[in-house]
């Protein structure tokens, strides 16, 4: 019988040749075949976003010599604005901004009968405290290791906004459950805010949204404790990392290269 030519298969449909790394001549394992999916979608998008380039020059730095567990705490201070992203989403749905006893309610009602409702409440409420020591501890490191010297002063000023939005989150948040006490110490707190010069009345004013503490103190609270400053310290936190990636991080002082005796400024 003649020999027939062989049918015309597409590339595509043939045999694929074993990834790098794999045993030629047996079937790829469940474990190799989800790690090349894996690989290919990464490549997918990568081959239409050139993303890769981006996320090596952020992630693929030199780290000074020296560095150690005090450089870490400007990590956790992110890791602790996360944690409050995510509570704080699940404790909005359920808190309602209503001076008329509905806020005390719903935070009641997030307490005692929510399914986890406590622990999430816990972990917020408890995470502030947390945000807040590690704003200050990360600010004493990068104050102690110079960190806040040329090229680096931008980056100091960014923390500082960042300080200041932490603590106004940490103001604004303290209102919201409308007990007694959230509501005296607002109270205080703004009149202490009117006392600052030549601001301080117009933004007393601005917190109650008014002349008196009102219903609508209660909300303008709220929005910028859940939508206003989250957001500006995301961005706020987007220019700090950026500045971070690009400058790198300071060594530690005790570190420092001596500079070379030939390019020291002879002293007449
Ligand atoms: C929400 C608050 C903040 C977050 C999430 C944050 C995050 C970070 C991270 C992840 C780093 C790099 C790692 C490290 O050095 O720890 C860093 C560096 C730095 N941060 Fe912050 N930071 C915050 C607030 C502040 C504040 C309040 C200041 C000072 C006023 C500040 C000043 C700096 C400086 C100067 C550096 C560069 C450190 C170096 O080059 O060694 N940051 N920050």
């Amino acid at each position: 019988m003649p020999k027939l030519p062989a049918v015309p298969i597409p590339p595509r449909f043939l045999p694929q040749p074993p990834p790098p790394g794999t045993q030629r001549g047996r079937p790829r394992t469940p474990l190799e075949k989800g790690a090349e999916a894996g690989k290919s979608a990464v490549d997918w998008i990568d081959e239409r976003t050139s993303l890769s380039g981006g996320v090596r020059w952020a992630l693929f730095r030199k780290v000074p010599k020296g560095t150690n567990w005090f450089y870490t705490l400007g990590s956790a201070t992110m890791i602790a604005f996360l944690n409050q992203a995510v509570t704080g989403v699940f404790l909005a749905m359920y808190y309602r901004p209503d001076a008329g006893g509905g806020a005390y309610e719903s935070v009641r009602y997030i307490t005692n009968d929510v399914f986890l409702g406590q622990f999430v409440r816990g972990m917020h409420k408890w995470g502030s405290s947390v945000m807040v020591i590690l704003v200050f501890l990360h600010m004493g490191r990068t104050f102690f290791f110079g960190a806040y010297k040329y090229p680096r002063e931008l980056n100091w000023v960014i923390g500082v906004v960042l300080l200041i939005l932490t603590m106004t989150m940490s103001f604004t948040g303290y209102l919201l459950p409308f007990d007694q006490r959230s509501y005296w110490a607002t109270i205080v707190g703004v009149n202490i805010n009117g006392t600052g010069p030549l601001l301080g009345p117009y933004l007393s004013d601005f917190l109650r949204g008014g002349p008196e503490f009102s219903a609508t103190t209660l909300s303008r609270f709220y929005s910028i404790h859940m939508l206003l400053v989250p957001g500006a310290i995301a961005a706020m936190i987007g220019a700090h990392l950026y500045l971070v990636a690009k400058l790198g991080t300071t060594a530690p002082p005790w570190l420092r290269a001596k500079p070379e005796p030939e390019l020291v400024e002879e002293q007449l």
